[in-house]
């Protein structure tokens, strides 16, 4: 459970319906190949239940659903009522989707699942502890959890450039209460949550991987809609354009000839059993 709010902990209010849709429509070539890359990591198959936590709109917990068959079953929880809305269209006899939240887990039973599923969410949980021990909770002895999260340090270009443009004028009069919005950890402090929440890391390894936005413009949408309006979610309504309209220029300067934006970017790639 979460007991207190955490200073500077993401807001799950921005959210709206053209950042969900955009969600859906982005994480498609991005965060959905990670997330079959993770999914085979942890070599799901015919029979497992999983939970897949913070599912989004479902793209990844429908494939997973293709793994497990008809004798498996799947539940996608996300606290973003819009995404959970989107998934439902998904959901079919072994796909099941909620709204819920990684630190309010209390209603689902002891051992129900096989794997649990965290793909580009680990580093929205500003505490990891609680949830690492809910998730062991959840699992039978001998379950796997498989992460595929943002590594600390690691900073694109389009993220250095988020960076500069807000500590900027006029921007700058609405500092944020921590600079960065996600919460990353390193590998060693990956390797140490697992062990002191009952999990054996299995496998612990930074991969990196290179996207393209087709313009700065797709560029700055993607990163509204991955982070549920939380990158420009500090500033006044006036000072949002005004805002997205300067990170767009400062990409423009590092586009490629097509006006394509390349990231370059590292995944901490991590998967526990459940002692
Ligand atoms: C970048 S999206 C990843 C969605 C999906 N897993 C995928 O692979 O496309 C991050 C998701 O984490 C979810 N999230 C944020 N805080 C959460 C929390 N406390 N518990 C569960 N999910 C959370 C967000 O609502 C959002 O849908």
């Amino acid at each position: 459970m979460r007991t207190r709010p955490i200073e500077g902990a993401p807001s799950l209010g921005l959210d709206n319906a053209s950042l969900a849709l955009d969600y859906e429509r982005i994480s498609a070539t991005r965060q959905f190949e990670a997330g079959k890359l993770l999914v085979s990591d942890l070599g799901i198959g015919p029979g497992e239940r999983v939970l897949d936590v913070g599912c989004g709109t479902g793209l990844l917990a429908c494939h997973i659903a293709e793994l497990v068959g008809r004798e498996g079953r799947v539940l996608g929880i996300d606290p973003l009522p819009l995404r959970i809305g989107l998934a439902s269209s998904r959901a079919r006899d072994n796909l099941t989707f909620e709204v819920g939240d990684a630190y309010d887990l209390d209603r689902l039973p002891d051992n129900s699942f096989d794997v649990v599923v965290l793909n580009a969410v680990f580093h929205w949980l500003p505490e990891k502890t609680g949830p690492l021990l809910s998730f062991g909770r959840l699992l039978r002895p001998g379950g796997r959890i498989g992460i595929s999260t943002q590594l600390k340090g690691d900073l694109t270009q389009l993220q250095q450039i988020l960076r500069t443009v807000l500590a900027e004028p006029p921007f700058d009069r609405y500092p944020r209460i921590r600079e960065s919005i996600t919460f990353r950890v390193g590998a060693d402090e990956l390797r140490a949550l697992f062990q002191t929440t009952g999990f054996l890391p299995v496998r612990i390894e930074v991969r990196e991987s290179e996207r393209q936005h087709p313009s700065a413009e797709a560029a700055v949408r993607f990163t509204e809609a991955s982070s549920f309006g939380n990158v420009f979610g500090h500033l006044p309504p006036e000072l949002k354009d005004p805002a997205r309209e300067r990170v767009r220029k400062a990409l423009g300067a590092v586009a490629e000839a097509d006006g394509s934006i390349v990231v370059n970017t590292h995944r901490l790639v991590a998967i526990g059993e459940r002692r």
